[in-house]
């Protein structure tokens, strides 16, 4: 596995939403690299979270990396109300969109383009679309919700990701999402992950920076 800085992204789907502006704060002040914002639509996932005026407002809050997972049916419809306070936006292969064009579009708009693919979905699915994103998020839950368990079994696939990062040369980021510890992260990282997204264990630490830390195998 490459020697990679760990990127660490707390959801603040996991924060107490009455307080998002200290809640972001928060985080950014105990080491977070990236804010992970879960956008979900009540169709590709069955739960509502929040829109882009919600992430627009956290944004406002930390000078930090900016990452949109659209957890939505129409990624492509969307995105751009995102684009001017977001630095990744990450679209699911799953979703009802054309894939290529949708990353192309992303990356034009000047984010970084990532791709999502879901428990059911083989690594198989994101090889047509190699050298278009720039992270591969590895969802390691079934998407909808936070504080599921890790799914071990995914385990496999973010060996493949880092197994065909390497051989075509390429350098996306292998992002988890879904159930990440500081036990978790371990096992991700040493299978090739280096973007670690966490909510529940972040937001939830008696002492957040503490966490971050033993999350990035610092602690
Ligand atoms: C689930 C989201 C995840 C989730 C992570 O659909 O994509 O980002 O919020 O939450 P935890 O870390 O609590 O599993
Ligand atoms: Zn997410």
């Amino acid at each position: 596995m490459t020697d990679r800085t760990t990127i660490v992204a707390p959801s603040i789907l996991a924060s107490d939403f009455s307080r998002l502006g200290e809640e972001v704060a928060r985080i950014t002040q105990a080491g977070a690299d990236w804010i992970h914002c879960d956008v979900m639509d009540g169709h590709f996932v069955d739960n509502i979270s929040f829109g882009s005026a919600f992430v627009e407002a956290a944004s406002k809050h930390t000078d930090r990396h900016v990452d949109v997972h659209l957890m939505i049916e129409r990624p492509d419809h969307y995105f751009p109300r995102y684009t001017s306070f977001s630095d990744s936006i990450t679209v699911h292969l799953e979703a009802q969109h054309d894939v290529r064009a949708t990353l192309r579009a992303i990356r034009d708009a000047g984010c970084s383009a990532g791709l999502a693919i879901s428990p059911p979905t083989s690594l198989e699915g994101v090889i047509p679309h190699l050298g278009e994103f720039d992270t591969l998020l590895v969802m390691t839950v079934n998407p909808g919700f936070g504080g599921q368990p890790f799914l071990e079994a995914m385990l496999d696939k973010v060996r493949q990701a880092e197994e065909l990062r390497l051989k075509h040369g390429l350098s996306y980021n292998i992002q988890v999402d879904g159930g990440i510890n500081p036990a978790t992260a371990l096992a991700s990282r040493e299978a090739g992950a280096n973007v670690l997204v966490a909510g529940t264990s972040v937001f939830k630490a008696a002492d957040a920076a503490a966490e971050i830390l033993a999350l990035r195998g610092q602690a």
